[in-house]
């Protein structure tokens, strides 16, 4: 049997996991950076499994670049547009991502997005710090009163999509949703109301995006969906960047078309468009909503039980497609 390659070093508790398989591994020796294109393709060469990140590219060349004896690709994340997957089940490679377990961390950081970019926290938290001469006033960072009724747009109801429902449920927000389980028993219990997309972007006063990137997602946000939100309104991405036409997203803040934007995930990631780095109104954060310490461990304890199960010729627990 081969190697298993992990192309950056999980948490201990995975860490742990990943040596109790008694297979060989092979682990990228930089906890901080991807590894470099050739690097991972002579690291992965003779490979049984890999444990890859959202920031390895994972097609037709690595995977021929492992040889005939890899059997899993476990990415360790719910998204997978890292992965061609396609390319995988082509050469009889089982994929598998973390779905699940990450629900609730990637939640909260869409929420406090929500907040944050409503009630102008980051803004103020800079006002502050900036030694500005300042006290108490009537109109001093006034920002949107999400608990007083306002509406949230959630583009995508899965399963992420719901834990911020429920969030949003528990402010007392209004909530417009797309997507297939918009129309569920258990949505219908957060007051969730089914709407089309058209209709999410003209009533909301916050669009969170909580669907995956597919050809038909890329840039589903563009100058024109922009234009259909209110001037007042906030967008906020904790999904991937690509979701969003970001130069567009920069021109819309720019010229007012709305009035903030709670972003995590960028288009070309970790490049930020410059318009939105000097920008008061934008919260940027370097995609960390699933950074929570269990959750980490729970992602990377998911991956590892999925080549666990492939090598043992078991079906894995989360294949995807
Ligand atoms: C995912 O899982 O897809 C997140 O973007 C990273 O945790």
């Amino acid at each position: 049997m081969g190697h298993l390659y992990l192309s950056r070093e999980l948490t201990d508790g995975a860490m742990a996991a990943v040596r109790s398989l008694g297979v060989p591994v092979v682990v990228h020796d930089d906890p901080d950076r991807p590894p470099a294109r050739e690097q991972l393709l002579a690291d992965v060469r003779g490979a049984s499994a890999l444990i890859t990140l959202l920031t390895e590219r994972v097609d037709g060349e690595v995977l021929d670049a492992a040889g005939s004896d890899l059997r899993i690709v476990a990415n360790c994340a719910v998204g997978y547009d890292n992965v061609d997957v396609a390319a995988a089940r082509a050469r009889g490679v089982v994929v598998t991502n973390t779905p699940g377990v990450l629900d609730e961390a990637t939640a909260d950081v869409a929420f406090g997005l929500v907040l944050a970019t409503s009630r102008r926290l980051v803004e103020a938290d800079r006002f502050v710090r900036s030694g500005a001469d300042w006290i108490w006033g009537p109109r001093l960072f006034v920002g949107l009163d999400v608990s007083a009724g306002a509406t949230l747009g959630i583009v995508g109801l899965g399963r992420i999509g719901m834990a911020v429902a429920r969030r949003a449920a528990a402010f007392g927000m209004r909530i417009l949703a797309t997507g297939s389980r918009a129309t569920s028993d258990e949505a219908a219990g957060y007051g969730v109301e089914a709407a089309d997309l058209d209709r999410l972007l003209a009533e909301s006063d916050v669009v969170t995006l909580h669907c995956p990137l597919t050809p038909e997602t890329r840039h589903l946000i563009g100058a024109e969906q922009l234009a259909a939100m209110k001037p007042t309104a906030l967008l906020v991405n904790t999904a991937r960047g690509p979701i969003v036409d970001e130069a567009a997203l920069a021109d819309a803040l720019a010229r007012g078309v709305i009035a903030g934007a709670g972003l995590d995930v960028y288009e070309d990631e970790p490049r930020v468009h410059p318009g939105l780095l000097g920008r008061d109104d934008v919260v940027l954060l370097p995609h960390i909503a699933s950074a929570g310490e269990a959750t980490r461990d729970a992602m990377g304890r998911l991956a590892v039980e999925n080549v666990r199960a492939v090598l043992a010729g078991e079906p894995p627990r989360t294949p995807v497609g």
